[in-house]
């Protein structure tokens, strides 16, 4: 697959993986990719922990689900989470950004044959919806998630080694564009072998998850960790996304006034 192709058919894969584990050779490939990423003074920052065993998943499993359970009781993420949430397709494909509602949640029975206008109406209102959190709304989505996590063939821990620090006032900042870099070789490498990837995001909103994911794995407390890539081959790549149109995010010479 060439790389133009690859960056178009690149997909957050949300749904199960075929069960087969990562094929080595595929494996090295996929490191390979990481390897070459750039980074300020060629610091390379990056260590990764690759998890296949039923241990480190299972533990990483649970941190998520209870991570996404207080997600659901928490209002501020409820309210910020329901400015990026699309309950109808063609908003979706029209405005070019955020995620689809039925794409990233399975709904609770009831609710999924309500109306498109009433599932609105729940999330301009989600603050007020914490209750529903609290009486276990998050419970099944985050069992959901636990299980893809558990399920998924092969984890990776993404972490950076902040001694690895270039010069500069700037080197926070370009430790952790590099981490960037280093995520997508991998996401296009992946995409090119057919792995399908999903970045699992919510044990690593809280300093405390953080923390003991930290200790789990052995990860020196010079080392931040920055996320986990849940992965496994797909049977297709590709699939729905949007985006802006070019105009709406590209400038000639400078920005017009708003
Ligand atoms: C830093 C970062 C964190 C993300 N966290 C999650 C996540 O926790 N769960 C998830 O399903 N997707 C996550 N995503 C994927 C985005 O939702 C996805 O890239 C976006 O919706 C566009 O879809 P596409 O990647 O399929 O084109 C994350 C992406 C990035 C770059």
């Amino acid at each position: 697959m060439n790389v133009f192709d690859a960056i178009i058919q690149r997909r957050s894969h949300r749904g199960a993986f075929q069960k087969r584990a990562v094929d080595p050779d595929d494996l090295e490939k996929l490191i390979e990719a990481a390897r070459w990423a750039p980074s300020p003074f060629n610091v390379q920052p990056w260590e990764l922990v690759l998890i296949e065993a039923a241990e480190g998943k299972t533990a990483l499993a649970d941190l998520t689900e209870q991570a996404v359970i207080a997600q659901f009781k928490d209002p501020n993420f409820l309210n910020d989470n329901s400015r990026w949430m699309r309950v109808k397709a063609s908003e979706w494909q029209q405005r070019g950004d955020g995620v689809l509602l039925s794409e990233h949640v399975t709904l609770p029975k009831p609710l999924q044959n309500a109306p498109e206008k009433f599932l609105e109406e729940l999330l301009n209102n989600a603050k007020s919806f914490t209750l529903l959190g609290h009486l276990g709304a998050g419970k099944m989505p985050a069992r959901e998630i636990a299980i893809q996590v558990r399920e998924a063939p092969l984890l990776m821990l993404v972490t950076m080694n902040c001694k690895r620090f270039p010069p500069g006032q700037g080197g926070t900042r370009w430790m952790w564009l590099s981490m960037g870099m280093l995520i997508q070789n991998v996401l296009l490498a992946a995409t090119a072998l057919k792995i399908g990837v999903q970045f699992v995001s919510a044990p690593f909103e809280s300093a405390v998850d953080r923390e003991k994911i930290r200790q789990l794995f052995n990860v020196p407390t010079s080392h931040e960790v920055i996320t986990l890539l849940r992965m496994g081959y797909v049977d297709t790549v590709g699939g729905d996304s949007v985006r802006k149109q070019t105009s709406e995010f590209v400038h000639i010479e400078k920005m017009k006034a708003k």
